[in-house]
């Protein structure tokens, strides 16, 4: 039987949202109303939200990001965020910028939401995934009432920590990804005169009164590709791709030819919740009790 009531609120009034089955719509109070889409997903994103026409990664961007996840080439980083998650035994996970939800769907939580700015990625997620329920949203006001999920996952996306702080009660956690110093460097080299490394993200930095940096560690490999296509793949889905000239892509694709040898460098933060400043009311909808979330084991990859 499909679900009638939504995590998700109103975009415009901020109510909580109903399902109106038969007309594969989702509906608040004053009657603001959101088309499920064909694949399953509810774009919650009101124009004004929207920084450009198509906001978000671009379509080939997304195409390039999905196939080259597929490869396994990034399993890793997957297994590990997922073991993240799941040592917290969170309830409802929410993951911000999920992309065409690739990692999203390796969750393990009784409950996933999912959302991302671009409408493409969230349908291509939308399409594969009928577990996860899946919206079109800004990371800088995201449609869910206070306190209503009790993990936040953000995979090489945007934060908002005002706004994470908001959805997580306190005692809630949040497991990010980003890249780390030397995180494909190979393929930098190639597109910069002088490669620098990343700066280490530590995303929420800005806001140690809301968020506690309870364990940070690094995952670095090294992975070869043999097929061009699958390297050229892996720099659209960079932002180094905005650079992009024939030479540094005839350079890529020569690369490969050869097996082109690259360094995954990641870093995984996990931040809690803290209790101030006090929660604000949470409406009608009962946040989750955070007692169960604790961590049950260390992931710490070297
Ligand atoms: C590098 S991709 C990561 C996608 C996914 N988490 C993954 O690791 O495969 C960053 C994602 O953030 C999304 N994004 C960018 N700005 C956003 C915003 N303001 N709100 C929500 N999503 C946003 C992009 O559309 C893109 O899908
Ligand atoms: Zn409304």
């Amino acid at each position: 039987m499909e679900q009638r009531t939504t995590r998700w609120r109103c975009s415009v009034c901020s109510t909580s949202l109903e399902l109106v089955p038969t007309e594969r719509r989702w509906l608040c109070s004053q009657g603001h109303s959101f088309d499920v889409a064909r694949e399953g997903y509810v774009n919650l994103l009101l124009a004004q939200q929207r920084r450009s026409r198509i906001p978000g990664d671009p379509p080939e961007m997304v195409r390039a990001r999905e196939r080259f996840l597929a490869t396994g080439l990034y399993r890793a980083l997957t297994e590990t965020v997922v073991a993240e998650v799941s040592s917290c035994n969170p309830r409802a996970v929410l993951d911000v910028g999920c992309g065409e939800g690739h990692h999203t769907r390796a969750l393990e939580a009784p409950e996933v939401l999912a959302f991302d700015v671009a409408k493409i990625a969230v349908a291509h997620a939308a399409k594969r995934d009928q577990r996860t329920s899946y919206a079109v949203a800004n990371a800088a006001s995201v449609p869910l009432a206070d306190g209503v999920v009790d993990l936040c996952v953000n995979i090489f996306g945007p934060i908002d920590s005002s706004e994470l702080a908001r959805v997580l009660p306190a005692g809630g956690v949040v497991v990010a990804a980003h890249p780390a110093h030397d995180h494909l460097k190979e393929l930098r080299s190639l597109v910069y005169r002088t490669a620098r490394p990343h700066v280490v993200k530590d995303p929420l930095r800005d806001r140690r009164d809301l968020f506690q940096l309870t364990d940070t560690h690094e995952l670095r490999y090294r992975f070869t590709i043999n097929e061009p296509a699958t390297a050229l793949d892996l720099f659209t889905m960079t932002p180094y791709r905005w650079h992009a000239v024939p030479q540094i892509e005839q350079a890529i694709i020569e690369q490969a030819e050869v097996g082109f040898e690259l360094t995954a460098d990641f870093v995984i933060s996990v931040y809690r919740r803290t209790a101030q400043p006090l929660l604000r009311e949470l409406g009608h909808l009962t946040p989750p009790t955070i007692p169960h979330l604790v961590r049950t084991q260390s992931t710490s990859v070297s």
